[in-house]
C-alpha cells in the first residue's frame, strides 16, 4: 500500500503548477529514479520493445490471428504501445497480457486519433479556429479526453498544430489556420484540455503535437510532398505552436512525413535532438507518424529498412509507428555497436516516463464501468455553443440576416442540405451520422410550423442530378427566402485539391437560381478550407462559411440564420480569389515594389488579378457594428526591455448584442531582417450590449515585439514600429511607437 501510494505521488505531473519548485524537483527526481530503476532491469530486446507501436484494428478471423501474434510478442516485452484498438474491455485484455505475463510487467499506452471529439464530435479545428475562443477550446478537447478515456484510450494523436498557407492541402482543416500566435494560443488551450493540470487522473489525455514539422508547407499544396524552408520561416512561422504546446505540457509529439531542406522530418537530427529536444527542452518522447520512419527508403534517404531504423533513431524519432523496422534492427544495430546503448537508452527512458506520469504502472487498466462515452444534452448544448461560435459572417446585403421574421415559405435547396455524415468531418473516428443534426432539421427544429419549407438537393457535390437544378429553380421562384447550401466533403489526409472553385454542378445551381428568383438567396457554404468562392459571394445576398461543425451543426446554422445567435467568428485564413495567389496570406513580407494603384510602373502585382484576397485573415461580420476610437499608446518610447501599453475604445453602435474580437498587429518598420507588414500579437473577445463600450488594452514587451535572430534567441531592435487595433487584418486605428536605442 505504502508503495503504491509513493508512486502516486511521484507520478504527478511535472507541470503541477500547485507545487513550490524545491517539490517539483523532489518528484522529478523520484520519477527520474524510478525510470532508471526500470531501465537496469531491462535487456536490449525489452528496451527495444517500448520503441515499437504496432496497429490492431479489425475484426473476424484476420484480428484474431493477429492479436494472437502481437500478444506474443507482448509477452516477450516486445511492444510498447497500441493504436487504433478499440473498446476499453479489448484494451484491458491486452492490457492484462503486458502486465501480467511479461517479465518486467511494463504497462502499454493505447493511442488512437481523437482530433475533435471522440463520441461527442466539435467542430473541426480549423473551425474552432475561426471562433478565437480559447476557453471553448480548451473545453472541447477537455471533454473529448474524458469520453475517449472512458472508451480505453490513453493518448489522443492531436492537437493538430501545423501552420499551413495553402488551401490546395486538404489538411488545412485539422490546424488552426495560417497564423503563428493564434495557432501558438490554441494550441495551448488544447494541450491544457486534453492532459488537465494532473495527467495521472483517469481523464486525462496524453496529447501529441503533430507534425513536426512544417508538414503544412508541402510544396504545391500536395499531401506528403517536400518541404524547402528557411529557417527564418521555420523558426518565426512553424515552429512556435510546438513551443507553445510543450509549453502546456504536451508530454508527446509526432514526426512527420515531409522532408525538411532534403531531409526527412522522421530522420531529422537537427529539428528533433537541436530544436525540440534541447532547446525546447521536450522531455517527453517523439512518435513517428504511420511508417514514416521506412519511409525515408523511399525519399532516397535510407538504404534499406536497418539503415532506416538506424537513422530515425540517432536522429530522435523514439517511437516507430506500426513500421517493424525497430523491432527488426535496433537490437542488431546496437550489438553491432552503430548505435551507441546511450540513445537507446534515452528513447527508452522517454517513454517510460511518459507512462509513469501517466499512471499507467499504478493504474493499467481503464474502468469499464464509466458511462462517459454516451451522448448527453448537456454536451450537445455546449457543442452548439461552439458551433455557433465558430460560423463566420462573410457578406450580409441589406441586412437580410437574421430572418427576423420567419418567412411564410422557405427553400432549402443543395447537396449539403440533408447531408449529415459531412459535418462530422474528417477524422471522427467514433463519430456517428445519425446523431448530427443536418441543417434542413435544424431549419425544421427553429420554424416548427411557422413556415412552409420547400426542399430540392438541386444537385450532387460533385456531379448533376437530371432536372435537379429545374426542380430547385422551381421551388426557389416560389420561396420567400432561399437557403443553399453548398460545399465539399473531400478534406483532411491525402485530400489535396488543384482545383479550388466549388464544384460546376453546383455553381450552376446557385447561377440559374440567382438568374430566376428575386427572392434573397443565402448560402451557407459546409467545407473545410477557404477557396475562391468569388461567385458564391456575387450571386448570393447573405454568406455564411460554416465549416464541418459536428454534431449539432443544423441546429447552430438554423441559430445564426434567426437572430438566436450573432455570429462572432472569424477567419483563421485568407480567403483567395484565385488559386494564382496561393500561398497567399497577410504576414507577408513588403517587397523593393509593391503595388502603387494608378501609377505608372513595374511593381510586383499580378497582371490579371488583384493582389488582394478576397477576404482577409481576421475578418467576420457580425449582425451589429462596432467602431473603434481613441487609440492610446503608452509610453511612446520605451526601451527594448520595457513594456508598452496600447488601448482602444470599442463600442457597439449597432442594434444588437454582439461579440466582438478585438485584434492587434504590429509592424517592426526597419530591421536587420524583414519584418512582415503585418503580425498578430494580440487579441481579445468581448461581448457588448448595443450601445454599449469598453476600453480594451494590451501589452506589448520583448517577447511579443522582438524576432528570431539567429537560433532560438528572440532580438528586438530599436526603431520605429506600427501598431493597429481592429477587426480584421486589413482595417484598424494605426499609432507608432519607438524603442529607444
Ligand atoms: C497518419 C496521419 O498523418 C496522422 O495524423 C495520424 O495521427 C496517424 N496516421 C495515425 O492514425
Amino acid at each position: 500500500m505504502k508503495k503504491i501510494l509513493f508512486f502516486v505521488i511521484s507520478s504527478i505531473i511535472i507541470l503541477n503548477f500547485s507545487l513550490s519548485e524545491t517539490q517539483l524537483n523532489k518528484k522529478q527526481s523520484s520519477v527520474e529514479k524510478r525510470i532508471n530503476k526500470i531501465l537496469s532491469k531491462m535487456t536490449l530486446e525489452e528496451k527495444v520493445g517500448q520503441l515499437v507501436q504496432f496497429s490492431l484494428s479489425g475484426s473476424g478471423k484476420e484480428y484474431k490471428e493477429k492479436k494472437e501474434k502481437y500478444l506474443t510478442l507482448i509477452r516477450k516485452g516486445l511492444i510498447g504501445s497500441f493504436i487504433n484498438v478499440k473498446g476499453v474491455k479489448e484494451r484491458n485484455s491486452i492490457q492484462k497480457v503486458a502486465v501480467a505475463e511479461s517479465r518486467l510487467g511494463i504497462p502499454l499506452i493505447f493511442g488512437i486519433d481523437v482530433i475533435h471529439g471522440y463520441r461527442t464530435i466539435f467542430p473541426i479545428p480549423l473551425a474552432q479556429a475561426a471562433s478565437w475562443d480559447l476557453e471553448l477550446v480548451k473545453k472541447s478537447a477537455r471533454i473529448a479526453a474524458i469520453e475517449a478515456t472512458a472508451g480505453g484510450i490513453d493518448w489522443t494523436f492531436a492537437p493538430m498544430i501545423d501552420i499551413t498557407r495553402d488551401p490546395r492541402w486538404g489538411r488545412i482543416a485539422e490546424g488552426y489556420g495560417e497564423d503563428p500566435f493564434l495557432a501558438s494560443r490554441m494550441s495551448f488551450a488544447a494541450v491544457k484540455g486534453f492532459q488537465d493540470e494532473d495527467i495521472s487522473s483517469p481523464t486525462s489525455l496524453v496529447a501529441c503535437l503533430k507534425h513536426y514539422v512544417a508538414y503544412g508547407a508541402a510544396i504545391g499544396g500536395r499531401d506528403y510532398n517536400s518541404v524547402d524552408i528557411s529557417e527564418k520561416t521555420l523558426r518565426e512561422i512553424y515552429l512556435p505552436p510546438y513551443e507553445a504546446g510543450i509549453k502546456a505540457g504536451a508530454l508527446t509529439v509526432m514526426s512527420a512525413f515531409n522532408s525538411i531542406n532534403g531531409i526527412p522530418a522522421s530522420a531529422n537530427s537537427f529539428t528533433l535532438r537541436k530544436i525540440l529536444k534541447n532547446e525546447f527542452s521536450f522531455k517527453g518522447f517523439v512518435v513517428s507518424d504511420w511508417e514514416s520512419i521506412k519511409e525515408t527508403i523511399n525519399h532516397g534517404f535510407s538504404k534499406n529498412e536497418k539503415d532506416a531504423a538506424l537513422k530515425g533513431l540517432i536522429a530522435g524519432v523514439d517511437m516507430d509507428m506500426v513500421s517493424g523496422v525497430y523491432l527488426k534492427y535496433l537490437p542488431k544495430l546496437v550489438r553491432e555497436g552503430k548505435i551507441d546503448e546511450k540513445i537507446l537508452n534515452d528513447s527508452v527512458k522517454r517513454v517510460l516516463r511518459v507512462k509513469i506520469l501517466k499512471g499507467l504502472f499504478e493504474n493499467p487498466y481503464k474502468n469499464e464501468k464509466r458511462a462517459d462515452e454516451i451522448l448527453t444534452n448537456e454536451k450537445r448544448n455546449f457543442e452548439r455553443k461552439v458551433a455557433q461560435r465558430s460560423i463566420i459572417l462573410l457578406k450580409n446585403k441589406n441586412n437580410v440576416l437574421p430572418l427576423k421574421k420567419f418567412p411564410e415559405k422557405i427553400a432549402v435547396i443543395g447537396p449539403l442540405a440533408k447531408d449529415k455524415k459531412t459535418p462530422l468531418g474528417c477524422w471522427s473516428l467514433y463519430g456517428r451520422s445519425e446523431d448530427v443534426i443536418s441543417a434542413f432539421e435544424g431549419i425544421k427544429n427553429k420554424v416548427k410550423n411557422r413556415a412552409k419549407i420547400f426542399y430540392s438537393k438541386g444537385s450532387e457535390i460533385r456531379g448533376f442530378i437530371k432536372g435537379g437544378i429545374e426542380e430547385a429553380v422551381k421551388i426557389s421562384k416560389n420561396a420567400d427566402i432561399v437557403l443553399l447550401f453548398l460545399g465539399d466533403n473531400i478534406s483532411g489526409e491525402d485530400a489535396s485539391l488543384a482545383h479550388l472553385k466549388l464544384p460546376e454542378p453546383q455553381l450552376k445551381l446557385i447561377r440559374e437560381i440567382s438568374k430566376n428568383t428575386r427572392s434573397p438567396i443565402i448560402t451557407i457554404i459546409i467545407d473545410g478550407r477557404p477557396r475562391p468562392i468569388n461567385s458564391i459571394i456575387k450571386y448570393s445576398d447573405a454568406v455564411l462559411l460554416a465549416w464541418y461543425l459536428g454534431i449539432e451543426s443544423g441546429n447552430a446554422i438554423a441559430d445564426v440564420l434567426f437572430g438566436d445567435y450573432n455570429p462572432s467568428a472569424k477567419l483563421p485564413v485568407t480567403i483567395p480569389r484565385a488559386i494564382g495567389q496561393i500561398p497567399i496570406y497577410y504576414n507577408h513580407e513588403n517587397t523593393g515594389r509593391p503595388l502603387i494603384k494608378n501609377k505608372p510602373g513595374n511593381f510586383s502585382r499580378y497582371r490579371d488579378e488583384s493582389n488582394e484576397p478576397l477576404f482577409p485573415f481576421g475578418f467576420g461580420l457580425s449582425y451589429t457594428k462596432f467602431s473603434y476610437s481613441n487609440l492610446k499608446i503608452s509610453p511612446e518610447k520605451a526601451h527594448s526591455n520595457g513594456k508598452i501599453k496600447v488601448s482602444v475604445k470599442v463600442k457597439n453602435t449597432g442594434n444588437y448584442d454582439g461579440e466582438e474580437i478585438v485584434e492587434l498587429y504590429i509592424r517592426d518598420l526597419v530591421s536587420s531582417i524583414i519584418r512582415p507588414v503585418k503580425e498578430l500579437k494580440g487579441f481579445r473577445k468581448i461581448k457588448l450590449k448595443a450601445g454599449e463600450s469598453r476600453v480594451i488594452s494590451f501589452i506589448l514587451d520583448e517577447k511579443l515585439l522582438g524576432f528570431h535572430y539567429k537560433g532560438n534567441n528572440i532580438t528586438v531592435e530599436p526603431g520605429k514600429f506600427k501598431v493597429w487595433v481592429g477587426p480584421n487584418s486589413q482595417e484598424g486605428l494605426e499609432g507608432e511607437f519607438t524603442i529607444l536605442e
